[in-house]
């Protein structure tokens, strides 16, 4: 069978932005979810995971709307693509899909994604090779959102489906909606040749974005950018305009998202001009203490992991994804990366957390075939 590849991701700026049509700045991570796919020719889709040993399951593409609340939590990322696919008209039989994933689950690093962005490119290759990117990642987006019941952005799906190695993808979510050609661009991140490293600092403290905590997030700038007047929290640009806010919470949540943008604008003017990135470490240690303190989406172990790494000597870290757990980031240089790792281990144990998985990550590639 033909395999394809989509990665995880990690943001390096730009969280809670995207679905307040601003600007993300994600890199793809060298971890992947690979799928094995095969058309079928009696009408039924089939999907067996590694990590989900004796639960085949089995439908008929036909019957997916109806089945949708009986079959497996996990099987509905690839059983979403498969049913957005033949809803639009591009999947007329069945198809087999085999699954193996190695992006930690709920680690904020983008794992339903990579799944659902794996099954979405093997499909376009099989069976509809004029779909384009950009539909692609609706596309992928929609079964999230819809067919699997999970609330997410575009960052995510465009991550996993655009990026490219050594590179960060800068996007402008509303430019990319309206379909606008400079809306993406890949802006050079070769840490390598700065002798840095980011390191990911996982928790092991899962994030669910089903929790209700996204969606109020969500709400919270719906209701901001109503009370300022505006389509979206995008289209502020000062924090001064935030006054008009008469809520005190709401005026925070919209502050994390004008400073935020702001700091994503800043950190791809600085990339893009092939400045050494250890200058852009402020900046990620500035947007923690936004999430942390205006959008209150942090929580004791990360806060904990960012302060050890600092400490340690990184030159910038910050929590990761959607919060509530999941990952840090920390940039590090490279002969500094095991002592900021230790430090941080053993802070967790001083503080009675469960100690956190940790790896090094440099920019990968975005979706594509390998076998
Ligand atoms: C989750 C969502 C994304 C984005 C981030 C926060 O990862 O899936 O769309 O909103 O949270 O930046």
């Amino acid at each position: 069978m033909p395999k394809w590849v989509a990665p995880g991701r990690v943001n390096i700026i730009g969280e809670h932005t995207d679905y307040n049509d601003g600007f993300v700045l994600p890199i793809a991570l060298p971890l992947v979810v690979e799928c094995l796919a095969e058309a079928r020719t009696d009408g039924r889709v089939r999907v067996v995971s590694r990590q989900r040993p004796g639960e085949p399951v089995l439908v008929a593409v036909s019957e997916l709307a109806a089945e949708r609340d009986r079959v497996p939590g996990w099987s509905r990322y690839p059983l979403g693509v498969v049913f957005e696919f033949a809803r639009r008209g591009y999947l007329r039989d069945g198809v087999d899909l085999r699954l193996d994933g190695a992006v930690p689950i709920g680690a904020g690093l983008s794992s339903s994604a990579a799944l659902s962005c794996a099954v979405a490119i093997a499909l376009r290759d099989l069976f509809a090779p004029s779909v384009t990117d950009r539909e692609l990642i609706d596309l992928a987006r929609a079964a999230e959102n819809d067919y699997a019941g999970v609330p997410t952005g575009l960052l995510d799906q465009s991550a996993a489906i655009l990026c490219t190695e050594g590179h960060a993808l800068f996007l402008d979510v509303r430019g990319f909606v309206a379909a606008e050609q400079t809306a993406h661009e890949q802006i050079p991140f070769d840490l390598d040749r700065f002798g840095l490293e980011l390191l990911v600092i996982d928790t092991g403290q899962p994030h669910a974005l089903i929790d209700g905590g996204y969606g109020r997030r969500r709400a919270q700038c719906e209701a901001a950018a109503e009370a300022l007047g505006v389509p979206a929290l995008r289209d502020i640009e000062s924090v001064a305009a935030l006054d008009g806010i008469g809520d005190a919470v709401l005026r925070r949540r919209a502050r994390h998202v004008v400073t935020e943008n702001a700091r994503v604008l800043s950190i791809a003017e600085k990339l893009r001009g092939g400045a050494d990135p250890r200058g852009i470490g402020p900046i990620l240690t500035a947007a923690h203490a936004s999430l942390r303190d205006d959008f209150e989406v942090s929580t004791p172990a990360l806060d904990a992991a960012v302060a050890a790494a600092l400490a340690a000597g990184a030159h910038g870290a910050r929590m990761v994804g959607g919060g509530f757990g999941g990952s840090v980031i920390a940039l590090v240089d490279r002969e500094r990366t095991a002592t900021v790792a230790d430090a941080v281990r053993n802070r967790f144990a001083r503080s009675g957390f469960d100690a956190p998985r940790m790896f090094v990550v440099l920019p990968g590639a975005g979706a594509h075939r390998v076998g």
